[in-house]
């Protein structure tokens, strides 16, 4: 029998191009987002891209009640739970909005899958959770640093909501089991460039700022910084493509249905492994879509860490998972992306 997976925040940027890799791996889905942060429409690329329709609820994951509806009205074992804010300056601003909402959405799934005996859950974390690492790559049994954001916080406290619950809601060995992904930088969009990333006003990160520039639309981009202890001066980041980074649900997914996993609950780094700097970033763009982007060193941007990259090891061994796509190839997608967004041809 066909495995469902529901899938909140699945019309978000990681969540439409995983539902397209759950869909295509054969899997049924369900998918469910307050469009908070995003638009129906990328659901209708996830259609076009796999050809196949799916239900679709907007629902708020912070409306216990409305949430439960969905559990009682769909059969699945599985959840990969995106639905979260992501800014992480908004997040300083307004850090009650970052916590009733990442953490109450979490806490309501992990009580309904309780509740309804769903067992399987993966959480989007993030290599936030590291800080300013003290040693590169980081492994996943590098040190946590202290959050330097509400979002930041956010993610370490859902990653232990997971880890308590697990352990306290199965006992039996028959209960909860949990997977936390900690995404590096995830770029790019789908090569049919049906879906993407679809950033509401000035974009905070770097590609879409790129793509942005690119497009005419920001007169120009600000390499934040050049003076750091980095080969070139400028921050060095993983940066992971979105189809990899959703393929990587996939296999997890799997192991957890697969009862494969080899605790109730673990952890998986999802990068390259790759050191990537800015300004090499700002270079292959150019080169590789054959353009001349607008750009200018600027000030250090406050809370940037120097430099993070994954250890991947054990997402290679443990998940047999690798990232695939060249930095090359994922920028040309998010420029095809951005093309396709603003009518250029
Ligand atoms: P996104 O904003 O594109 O997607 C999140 C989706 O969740 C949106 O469609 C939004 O409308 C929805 N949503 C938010 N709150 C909701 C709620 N209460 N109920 C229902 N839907 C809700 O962001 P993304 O980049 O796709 O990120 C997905 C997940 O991955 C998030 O948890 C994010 O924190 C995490 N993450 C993202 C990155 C990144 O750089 N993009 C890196 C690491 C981790
Ligand atoms: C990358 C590099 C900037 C914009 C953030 C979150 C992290 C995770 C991923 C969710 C940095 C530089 C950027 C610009 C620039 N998200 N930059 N000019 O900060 O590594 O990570 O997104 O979990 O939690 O903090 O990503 O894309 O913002 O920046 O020079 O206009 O690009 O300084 O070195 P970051 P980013």
């Amino acid at each position: 029998m066909k495995q469902t997976v529901l899938v909140s925040g699945g019309a978000g940027y990681i969540g439409s191009h995983t539902t397209v890799e759950l869909i295509e791996a054969g899997f049924n889905v369900v998918v469910i987002d307050n469009l908070s942060n995003s638009e129906a429409s990328a659901l209708d690329g996830v259609r076009q891209i796999t050809g196949k329709d799916f239900p679709f609820e907007v629902v708020d994951c912070c409306d216990k009640a409305a949430l439960e509806e969905v559990f009682k009205k769909y059969e699945f074992d599985s959840v990969i739970h995106f639905a979260a804010f992501k800014a992480v300056g908004e997040s300083v601003a307004e850090p009650l909005k970052y916590y009733g909402n990442n953490l109450n959405s979490f806490c309501n799934i992990i009580e309904l899958m309780n509740k309804y005996g769903r067992h399987n859950v993966l959480f989007s974390s993030s290599a936030t959770v590291y800080g300013e690492p003290e040693e590169l790559p980081v492994t996943e049994q590098s040190m946590r640093q202290p959050a330097t954001s509400p979002y930041g916080n956010t993610k370490q406290m859902c990653e232990d909501i997971l880890r308590d619950c697990v352990k306290a809601y199965n006992k039996d060995g028959n209960g909860l089991k949990g997977i936390a992904l900690r995404y590096f930088n995830p770029i790019g969009a789908h090569p049919s460039a049906l879906i993407g990333e679809l950033p509401r006003g000035v974009p905070n990160n770097l590609v879409p700022f790129i793509t942005q520039t690119a497009a005419g639309v920001r007169e120009c981009l600000s390499v934040f910084g050049d003076d750091y202890d980095t080969p070139d001066g400028s921050c060095q980041r993983d940066y992971i493509d979105v189809v990899d980074l959703a393929k990587a649900h996939v296999v997890a997914i799997k192991r957890l249905v697969d009862g494969k996993n080899k605790a109730n609950y673990e952890i998986f780094n999802i990068g390259t492994g790759r050191a990537v700097s800015v300004l090499e970033l700002v270079n292959a763009f150019e080169k590789v879509n054959n353009l001349k982007l607008n750009y200018k060193i600027a000030p250090r941007r406050a809370g940037d860490v120097t430099a993070i990259w994954a250890d991947p090891t054990q997402a290679n061994n443990e998940l047999g998972w690798k990232a695939e796509r060249t930095v090359e190839e994922t920028l040309a997608s998010a420029w095809a992306w951005e093309k396709h967004v603003r009518g250029i041809e």
